[in-house]
């Protein structure tokens, strides 16, 4: 009888880890595992993994590395850590490196991102933080949210697995527009994961 077994991902992170923190606390009964935690950078996130007893790996830049050097020293990095603990995919949570080269390639419809507006609009290099939701607020959307989708070797592209929307609020400021949309987003990377489990389907035989 063939069965399907969890899939174990990466969560890659760069900031405060709130979406690693939901991922976390809504494993049980998920089609996933947390396998590793990996950051481009000391922050908040790699602690939320260590209280919860998951590997991390810390790769950052190292110093005097323009910005295509680094992006590749963190992807080689990276390729080398996801192999080394048998990751199926790859999550990004606020991962602020945009991958380069072979590990792009080798992960191929096996990595999502969230992004905190409503792609394909609001996305792109330096979109992101509140610098998206400022964007949001001056071009006077009526409403905003978050999307979850394939990474492919662009920024903010790749195929939409889902979205969630909010309204923006009359006087909302970037700060109240990113706390409403950062609450959607820990339902949105859940759900997301977990559809792509049911993309990968990985089967074991029994
Ligand atoms: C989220 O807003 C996410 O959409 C964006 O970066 C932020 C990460 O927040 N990509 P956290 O580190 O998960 O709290």
């Amino acid at each position: 009888m063939m069965t399907t077994r969890a899939i174990r991902i990466a969560v890659l992170v760069s900031g405060g880890g709130s979406n690693l923190q939901a991922l976390i606390d809504n494993s049980r009964d998920k089609p996933y595992e947390i396998a590793l935690v990996a950051a481009d950078r000391d922050c908040y996130a790699l602690e939320r993994a260590q209280k919860a007893g998951i590997p991390t790996v810390l790769t950052s830049a190292q110093t005097g590395m323009k910005r295509s050097e680094a992006r590749d020293y963190i992807s080689t990095a990276l390729l080398e850590r996801v192999h080394e603990y048998r990751v199926d995919a790859l999550v990004l949570a606020g991962f602020l490196t945009i991958m380069t080269g072979p590990i792009i390639q080798e992960f191929s419809q096996r990595i999502i991102n969230i992004h905190p507006a409503l792609l394909p609009k609001f996305g792109g290099p330096g979109m992101w933080g509140h610098h998206v939701h400022e964007a949001v607020l001056a071009a006077g959307e009526v409403e905003s949210g978050c999307t979850v989708h394939l990474v492919d070797a662009g920024c903010d592209t790749g195929p939409i697995l889902l979205q969630r929307k909010v309204p923006v609020m009359p006087g909302d400021s970037a700060e109240s527009l990113a706390e409403r949309i950062l609450k959607e987003e820990h339902t949105a990377i859940v759900e997301g994961v977990v559809l792509l489990a049911g993309r990968l389907a990985l089967t074991t035989g029994v």
